[in-house]
């Protein structure tokens, strides 16, 4: 099949065979990894550029990287630094950066939906880097891609999603990709950190942690985003962590071979303890590797959409 998508937005709005030819194409590219060259010229003479107006470590950079090993020309604009302090809106941001001959804009945004009004408002391609607590497409793929290469398949799998499920954008994304899949998905976490509603998304809900990595393949663990929870959800750091953190002690009860996902940036001693992270079970920092093939993928498929619609008006 060919990608026909202008711009990634979010998994919700890909099928089941988007996800696949993402996560193939993506393998493809892991193997380009390997050589000691690098790069391939599939973008030579196109301009991405990283529009950032929330903090990034793994996304930012992994983005800049996937694009330079295919070739691109890379531009990194944080919102801090830019024109956007004097006043300027985001679509107007948008259009002067296609002005600029860009040929793909990665957007991260802390509104739900800044994604999807750049990508109406412009005609050059739009990968969602994450926004607000809406979709993190890119980081569910890696997710995914990651699980696949554990087990070899993603239908049938057990995936418990532990934390703060309602600020959580990759909790969602990762729900709509692994649902699409054909794996079960379970949220664990305290009642008020659940969104109302959630179970419409075909999820089981537990709030009892024993219970959610008693039989799951894997767990992907969420950061405590205390900066976005104003009502003060959850009383303290050192409840959380005696209540829901992903301890050894509590991992002894799971599958001997659980593996133990984390989007990062984690907290130490909040929603993990350091020997979790760092053991055999952890594929924390494999995620991170695979986000770069993953990146690859998406900046191709979205680049061959362009390359396909010049042909037909030529
Ligand atoms: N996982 C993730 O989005 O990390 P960053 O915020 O560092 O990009």
């Amino acid at each position: 099949m060919h990608w026909t998508k202008k711009d990634l937005l979010g998994l919700e709005y890909l099928s089941k065979e988007e996800i696949e030819l993402i996560l193939e194409t993506a393998a493809s590219f892991k193997e380009v990894s390997r050589r000691s060259i690098k790069k391939v010229p599939a973008l030579r003479g196109q301009t991405v550029v990283n529009l950032f107006y929330e903090p990034s470590t793994r996304t930012r950079v992994s983005f800049e990287v996937a694009a330079k090993r295919l070739s691109a020309d890379v531009i990194n604009i944080s919102a801090q630094e830019s024109s956007v302090r004097k006043g300027e809106t985001l679509i107007d941001t948008g259009r002067n950066i296609q002005a600029l001959k860009a040929d793909i804009i990665v957007i991260r945004h802390s509104a739900s939906g800044a994604a999807n009004i750049l990508a109406r408002n412009v005609e050059i391609s739009v990968i969602n880097a994450g926004d607000g607590w809406h979709e993190h497409p890119t980081q569910a793929l890696l997710d995914i891609f990651t699980l696949k290469e554990k087990f070899g398949h993603i239908q049938g799998l057990k995936v418990s999603i532990v934390g703060d499920i309602a600020h959580s954008r990759v909790a969602r994304s990762n729900i709509w990709g692994l649902n699409k899949l054909g794996a079960s998905v379970t949220v664990c976490a305290p009642k008020m950190l659940i969104p109302p509603g959630i179970e419409e998304m075909a999820v089981k809900v537990t709030y009892d942690i024993e219970e959610a990595l008693k039989d799951a393949d894997a767990v992907n663990v969420l950061r405590m985003q205390f900066e976005r929870d104003e009502q003060k959800a959850f009383p303290s750091q050192i409840d959380y962590f005696k209540h829901f953190g992903i301890t050894q002690e509590r991992l002894e009860k799971a599958k001997k071979d659980i593996i133990v996902m984390h989007p990062g940036p984690i907290n130490r001693g909040v929603e993990i303890s350091s020997e979790v992270a760092d053991s055999l079970n952890s594929v924390i920092l494999e995620q991170v590797t695979n986000g770069i093939a993953v990146r690859m993928a998406v900046l191709y498929l979205v680049s061959q959409t362009k390359e396909r619609k010049d042909e037909d008006t030529d």
